[in-house]
């Protein structure tokens, strides 16, 4: 129990919709009293417990464990359980509470979640064993702790799905499996037990694996530190090194590192080359030669910055970078 006077009012903005009644999504406004260190989902439940019991959200363990209390605070993906209402209020003036994106609502705040499993489950989560080579017989592992070292945060996932609400590649394209699915896929490729490493890393460059945009909000908005946008750079990596670069993304990546290396600046008309072959170069001529209008310097070979050495340097040490064999 804590004193009256350590409360703070808490201005609560909660959304809230019933696509079975139809209408439009509104915001309720709620005024609650609360320490500041109560969490959201506390404040939540008062409401839905005190006034207002039609109030729909999910919630389970309220210890950062279950992963199912997810939902947007004040715009960012949250474990609604680990955050305090008192910053909230201290940043924002209020909490504005909104279902995650990316799914459809169910209801106010229960979200549809089965597009997100349906991705987790096409990158086939389980070590898919090489019948070639069986386990040897009381040795359930072979790994060495480096090995072992190299997948350390992805366990760590509670699959809350904050990851792919963040994420504007799901948003632009839901095809694309989404953060956590790739950082799970990462943690079967490096794993020296597996035996559908090229496999995997084959199927998922298809599959999207290079929509990834690389804006890194699908590691701020994960509450566990599991990093995914570097799980997914990692699979870039390993797919290049282990099957050169066969599709547009990787072309586009390698593409990018190479035009650097020769000159420290970007080469724009030999990358749109280098990416679409001579084909889908001519496909985008009516559009680079609009350009071109523009920006005609865009056409002149760039010229080489001073200080090149370092950059080719930088890029040799890079090519050079050995990986932990599996
Ligand atoms: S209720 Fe389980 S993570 Fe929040």
């Amino acid at each position: 129990m804590f004193a009256e006077e350590k409360l703070i009012p808490v201005p609560f903005d909660v959304y809230r919709f019933d696509p079975a009644q139809g209408g439009e999504p509104r915001y309720q406004h709620y005024e609650l009293k609360l320490a500041p260190h109560t969490p959201v989902l506390s404040g939540l439940l008062k409401i839905r417990d005190e006034v207002d019991p039609t109030l729909a959200l999910r919630y389970s363990c309220r210890s950062a464990i279950c992963g199912s209390c997810a939902m947007l605070v004040n715009s960012k993906s949250r474990l609604a359980c680990r955050t305090p209402v008192g910053p909230e209020v201290a940043k924002h003036g209020r909490v504005v509470i909104d279902p995650m994106r990316n799914q459809p609502v169910l209801r106010d705040l229960v979200v549809d979640q089965r597009g997100f499993w349906s991705n987790y489950r096409r990158i086939e989560p389980r070590l898919l064993l090489d019948p070639s080579r069986p386990m040897p017989e009381g040795r359930p592992t072979q790994m060495t702790p480096a090995q072992v070292d190299r997948f350390r945060e992805t366990p760590r996932c509670i699959a809350c799905a904050s990851c792919y609400s963040a994420c504007p590649a799901v948003e632009a394209d839901p095809e694309f499996p989404g953060p956590m699915a790739l950082a799970k896929l990462y943690r079967f490729v490096v794993d020296p037990r597996d035996g559908a490493h090229d496999e995997r890393l084959r199927k998922v460059q298809l599959s999207g694996l290079w929509l990834c945009l690389r804006c890194h909000l699908c590691t701020e908005a994960c509450p566990k530190d599991v990093r995914p946008s570097e799980r997914i750079r990692d699979l870039k990596e390993l797919a290049v090194r282990s099957q050169g670069a066969t599709e547009r993304g990787s072309r586009h990546a390698v593409g990018f590192l190479e035009n650097i290396a020769e000159a420290g600046q970007l080469n724009e008309m030999k990358l749109v080359r280098q990416t679409d072959g001579l084909v889908g170069t001519v496909g985008q001529l009516g559009q680079g030669l609009r350009l071109a209008r523009k920006k005609p310097e865009l056409l002149k070979k760039p010229r080489t910055i001073d200080g090149v050495e370092e950059v080719r340097k930088l890029y040799e040490a890079l090519q050079k970078d050995e990986e932990v064999p599996l």
